[in-house]
């Protein structure tokens, strides 16, 4: 039995009825039921695209009961609803009622640890009431889209207690979390600089098979500055002990022009077309340097409207070497071969992993967002619920790493003058502490 209690081996070997029915299901399920023989009650809020993906992750941990699922879709409850039984396990209860059932939810059921994945604009008040009934908070991202947002959240987790976790899935990288753990063993020095980016070629994502704007697309024709940071800067602010004994200082950004929504638009429904007439102001590239009050420095891209591949960037540079996502290349100074030449990072996943790569990198989980790695975040927040311990991600990663967006815009607005951080824990970011990751 490993320390977290899950043990996938005494799992197979498990004859149930349940286990059974996952197994026909085609899902195997990992661990048994807690410790103490009570399940996790966990409720979820927006089952659509990305929702179900974190609900199938959730449901891979079979000390996890999905009692309760509110959607304002019919479709898409019932779907979820439908997803579980047919795990074999009790059909969780469906609220449904109107835009506001979520708060019904949380007072009816006695849930543990709840999942958010709605729209933006519902991520502050369901987070806000999720932690008033005092059930552990995992929200998908960005936590919030403005300074007052985060601040609520900040004074609403420190008012009641109640940890909240934004599921920012991309910390969880394999490549990033190799790095915290050559950090972790003290083979990589000391973090001095990042440079990361959400690059992603979505131009499709911002608008509908008919022309009408997604959330994603209605932004952009408001805001200008990076409006998706969180990705990019989760393992960049975590590898750097933002929080942790750095914090945020200010930022300053620069956007490029605006061309090529509107540019794909036209291409796509033509000229005439109404929603070829409208405004986008969110220019395509759009490029901000962070630095910290410790001096580190990190350049943040967003680049989701052009024609090119997914590439994350991932640069960790220390004072002792750099790895390069983009090229999969390392160098670190006392362990490459070569002096000062960039060695594949291939060989060092074998000897540097990072134990939570170790122990579930195998898992079957492909198809379901990114995988593994957001398998990890969904795993470590509900880890620690079950244990009730404070989350691996804790508010201030949320209200910092979601910041970005509104103070890019700020800063954008202003012809790229630096915008300051506020300084949401209070001077707590001083106390150095270390990553936690459960079960390794
Ligand atoms: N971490 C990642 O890699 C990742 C990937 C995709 C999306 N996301 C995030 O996930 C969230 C959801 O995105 P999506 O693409 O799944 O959107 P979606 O539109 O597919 O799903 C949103 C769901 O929320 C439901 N909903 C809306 N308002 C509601 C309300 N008031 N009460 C209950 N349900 C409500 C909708 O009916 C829908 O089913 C966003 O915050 C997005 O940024 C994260």
């Amino acid at each position: 039995m490993s320390s977290n209690g899950i043990d996938r081996r005494n799992f197979l070997r498990t004859s149930s009825a349940a286990a059974l029915a996952l197994a026909a299901a085609g899902m195997p399920g990992i661990g048994r039921a807690q410790q103490d023989g009570k399940p996790l009650k966990v409720g979820f809020i927006g089952v659509g695209g990305r929702g179900t993906v974190l609900l199938r992750l959730a449901m891979q941990l079979d000390w996890v009961q999905v009692t309760a699922i509110c959607d304002i879709s019919e479709r898409s409850l019932g779907r979820a609803q439908r997803l579980v039984e047919r795990r074999g396990k009790p059909l969780p209860v469906g609220y449904g009622k109107g835009p506001e059932d979520y708060r019904r939810m949380l007072e009816e059921c006695d849930l543990d640890a709840v999942i958010i994945g709605t729209p933006w604009k519902w991520h502050v008040p369901m987070c806000l009431a999720a932690m008033e009934a005092g059930v552990y908070t995992g929200v998908e991202v960005p936590a919030s889209q403005d300074i007052d947002g985060c601040w609520q959240l900040v004074e609403t987790c420190e008012k009641t207690g109640t940890p909240l976790m934004m599921l920012e899935n991309y910390a969880y990288f394999r490549s990033a979390m190799m790095v915290m753990n050559l950090l972790d063993l003290g083979l990589f020095g000391d973090m001095l600089h990042s440079a990361v980016g959400y690059q992603k070629d979505e131009r499709g994502v911002r608008i509908g098979p008919n022309g009408e704007l997604s959330f994603y697309g209605e932004i952009r024709t408001r805001l200008d500055g990076n409006l998706y940071p969180t990705h990019a800067i989760g393992p960049a602010a975590w590898a750097m002990g933002i929080n942790r004994g750095d914090s945020f200082d200010y930022l300053v950004s620069v956007s490029s022009r605006s061309i090529q929504t509107e540019r794909f638009i036209k291409e796509k429904f033509g000229a005439d077309h109404p929603a070829a007439k409208i405004d986008f102001v969110t220019g395509d590239i759009n490029t901000s340097i962070i630095r910290t009050a410790e001096g580190r420095t990190i350049t943040v891209y967003y680049d989701t409207q052009s024609a090119r591949p997914w590439d994350p960037i991932q640069r960790f540079q220390s004072d002792k070497g750099l790895f390069m996502g983009s090229m999969n290349k390392i160098y670190v100074e006392g362990i490459s071969k070569t002096n000062r030449a960039y060695e594949d990072a291939g060989p060092y996943y074998e000897k540097y992993d990072h134990p939570l790569w170790k122990k579930w990198g195998n898992l079957d989980v492909a198809g379901l967002g990114r995988g593994v790695c957001d398998f990890l975040a969904v795993q470590q927040f509900l880890e620690a619920a079950r244990r009730k311990a404070p989350t691996p991600l804790n508010v201030y990663d949320a209200v910092d790493w979601s910041a970005i967006t509104p103070l890019s815009i700020e800063s954008v607005a202003n012809g790229s003058a630096p915008a300051k951080f506020p300084d949401f824990s209070k001077g707590k970011w001083k106390e150095k502490q270390d990553r936690i990751y459960y079960g390794v």
